[in-house]
């Protein structure tokens, strides 16, 4: 099997006209010099870092498959010059490796990150009944539990030893919401309360966002942005059951902590 063939199989999975507008230009092949060459093995990640392109050497990985779009800035910028064209495009060059993106797509597709992530609190999720399209990144669950084991469950599901509570504390949650990265903007919120749930889980809260769920009576429970990361395994399942071999990758991206 050669690697477009896989890339062929990720397209159909994962289409990109379900892609958000602003992802257009970003969905695809990133570097695609070798796509000709024999498949070995796929990696799921978040961010493309030096430290993940030495995670995909040691692996025999030939096909990266990342979530954040790698946006070229433009010539001029100061950005440019910041960009780090010689990791991804040095080391995947000279180690025959293909950077395959795919973003809001991936979101929210079927088996993708918005689907798996909500399976981990509710069992009861069926993949197969999932509504999927353009744009459609919230996922809601049934809670009915006290806030502070639902806020373990979260820390555990997340392997975060703390979250960050917003908006208006409450006792008990009878729903929930949630969508991995960024889901915080105020038009988020608004989603939340439409669909009436006593919590709304999401990283990069905006101030503004804050203020409407105060308004709406919601709590926020800030978790990292990094949290997708926990929603790859399905795919990694899925391609493994089609004799793609596909690991998630291990390394933590994220650009902050918090202590
Ligand atoms: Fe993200």
């Amino acid at each position: 099997m050669k690697i477009s063939e896989v890339i062929r199989i990720l397209d159909n999975l994962y289409p990109k006209d379900i892609a958000s507008d602003f992802d257009a230009k970003v969905i695809g092949d990133f570097t695609c010099f070798y796509n000709d060459y024999d498949f070995k093995k796929a990696m799921i990640c978040l961010d493309i870092t030096d430290e993940v392109i030495n995670e995909a050497i040691t692996n025999d990985v030939n096909l990266i498959i990342v979530h954040h779009p790698i946006d070229i800035p433009d010539p001029g910028t100061s950005n440019f010059f910041l960009f780090p064209f010689s990791t991804i495009f040095e080391k995947s060059f000279k180690n025959k490796i293909t950077v395959y993106c795919m973003h809001t797509n991936y979101d929210v597709g079927r088996y993708g990150i918005c689907d798996s992530i909500v399976k981990l609190f509710n069992r009861k999720f069926d993949f197969e009944k999932s509504e999927n399209y353009k744009n459609y990144f919230m996922r809601t669950f049934i809670v009915n539990q006290p806030t502070e084991l639902f806020i373990k469950k979260v820390k555990k599901i997340f392997k975060c030893n703390k979250v960050i509570l917003k908006g208006v504390y409450k006792d008990f949650i009878n729903k929930a919401s949630i969508i991995a990265g960024s889901g915080g903007h105020d038009y988020d919120v608004c989603k939340a309360y439409e669909n009436k749930v006593d919590v709304h889980i999401t990283g990069e809260i905006k101030h503004v966002s804050v203020l409407y769920a105060s308004y709406s009576n919601i709590m926020l429970i800030e978790v990292p942005h990094n949290i997708e990361r926990f929603g790859f395994y399905k795919l990694a399942e899925l391609l493994n059951k089609m004799n793609i071999p596909t690991i998630e990758s291990r390394i933590d991206t994220s650009p902050y902590k918090i202590v």
